[in-house]
């Protein structure tokens, strides 16, 4: 049965939202589990259908993880199975992130390839190079990656032609264990990472400059175990500053990290929305009265604007005074939710990876479907501005990656229901 979710437009959003633990660094900390035999206890482990595949791959493995709260404590004495099959992998992309550990400490591996994305081509070509680079023996076939080190694996310069989130994990896991020096070469800086760095580090492995472009790895025997708290979602919190934007209203972020998406931030106060930040947190709002002004935006690597905010800022510039354009540097089809947008009566037109937005006085009401996360998300704060009922179909993209999201927009004084179709 499909989830929806309906929407009664046109309150301004008001109160307190605490931001959960970050979606993209619990999946790779999960998968980190995998480097030793002792517990590896991760705390604000946000509960999101992402994190349930994880585990369940990593039970499928062999892990045994217990749950207590947002508590996951994980052991991996004996591999059942050196696989991540296809049927886990087809529902997340981030089942790719068992590679590296499973290489790193048992030399094998065989993960099912992810195949397409609604969001673009993704490959995953650069985890297979850099890890044939460390001296595995990969192959592809069947729709698997096959790798194989058994000797283990050795140090070397890995240089990432695309600053790549995953791949920089991957590899950083790996390499844990390689003899002698790794150096990865125009890494990911992502505040993920940096923390997966810090997780690596705490399970005694010997990594140094990350938070650079280049990161190294001095390989170690074995890592133990250690426990470790999930940083705050950085794209949680900026979602819900939009919230508070497109709706005229006024929500203190709780628990989200300023620097962390200090770009959209920045943005957004170009826009003329308000920004203040105190002990309280990061409070955000706008007189509705106040007209929101267009901004020209692009994508781009941390500490740029993190691609998985740009649906959501779309949807902020719809309601734009004069026009905004927004370049997706990222992925080359991450404008799925454009169409829906302009079915609720925005006035868009992409051009390439640029999207042109004429702001227009008023969303209305519309079926809408979701086509992947952060689009289902957009579509929702389009929703919350409209006037009368929006319903957003295909709810289960929201569930992968946003907790609680009806509790905290409903706590905020959003009218909302889940429906079942
Ligand atoms: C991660 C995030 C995702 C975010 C993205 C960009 C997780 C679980 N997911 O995804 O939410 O949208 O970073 O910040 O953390 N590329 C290749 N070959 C590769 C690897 C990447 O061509 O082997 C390309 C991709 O197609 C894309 C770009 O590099 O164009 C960046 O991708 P990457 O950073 O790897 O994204 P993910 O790690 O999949």
């Amino acid at each position: 049965m499909l989830q929806s979710m309906r929407i009664w437009g046109g309150e301004r959003l008001k109160g307190e939202v605490s931001i959960s633990g970050a979606k993209n660094l619990a999946l790779p900390a999960l998968a980190a589990g995998l480097l030793t035999e002792d517990d590896v206890i991760l705390k604000n482990v946000p509960n999101l259908a992402d994190v349930q595949s994880m585990g369940n791959l990593l039970s499928h493995i062999g892990t045994d993880i217990s749950i207590a709260g947002s508590a996951y404590s994980m052991s991996t004495k004996d591999i059942r199975v050196f696989e991540a099959p296809y049927d886990f992998v087809r529902k997340m992309r981030a089942s790719i992130l068992v590679l590296g550990p499973l290489v790193g400490r048992f030399g094998k591996a065989r993960v099912s390839l992810p195949g397409g994305c609604a969001i673009g081509a993704r490959g995953v070509d650069l985890h297979i190079r850099s890890l044939e680079h460390l001296g595995a023996n990969v192959s592809v076939d069947n729709g698997y990656i096959n790798a194989d080190a058994p000797n283990g694996l050795h140090g070397g310069d890995i240089i990432f032609p695309t600053v790549t989130v995953t791949g920089t994990e991957n590899i950083m896991a790996a390499a844990c264990f390689a003899k002698g020096t790794t150096r990865l070469i125009n890494a990911a800086i992502e505040p993920e990472v940096v923390a997966f760095a810090d997780l690596l580090s705490k399970m005694g492995a010997n990594i140094s400059d990350s938070g650079t472009p280049i990161i190294t790895i001095e390989g170690v025997e074995r890592l133990h175990g250690c426990e470790f708290t999930i940083i705050p979602d950085r794209i949680e919190a900026g979602t819900y500053a939009i919230a508070a934007a497109i709706t005229g209203g006024d929500i203190t972020i709780r628990g989200g990290e300023y620097d962390h998406i200090s770009a959209l931030l920045n943005f957004l106060r170009m826009a003329d929305i308000s920004v203040e930040v105190s002990q309280d947190g990061i409070r955000v709002s706008r007189d509705k009265d106040v007209p929101i002004k267009g901004v020209d935006v692009q994508t781009a690597p941390y500490p740029g604007l993190a691609t998985d905010l740009q649906a959501q800022f779309m949807a902020l510039m719809t309601l734009c005074q004069g026009s905004s354009s927004i370049t997706e540097n990222i992925f080359e089809n991450r404008f799925m939710h454009v169409q829906e947008l302009c079915r609720m009566g925005a006035n868009i037109t992409v051009h390439g990876k640029t999207a042109i937005i004429t702001g227009v006085s008023k969303l209305t009401g519309a079926n809408v479907m979701a086509t992947d996360l952060r689009a289902s998300v957009s579509l929702v704060l389009a929703g919350l501005a409209a006037g009368g009922e929006t319903v957003v179909n295909r709810l289960y993209h929201l569930d992968r990656g946003y907790e609680n999201l009806d509790q905290k927009l409903t706590n905020c004084g959003a009218i909302i229901e889940r429906i079942i179709i």
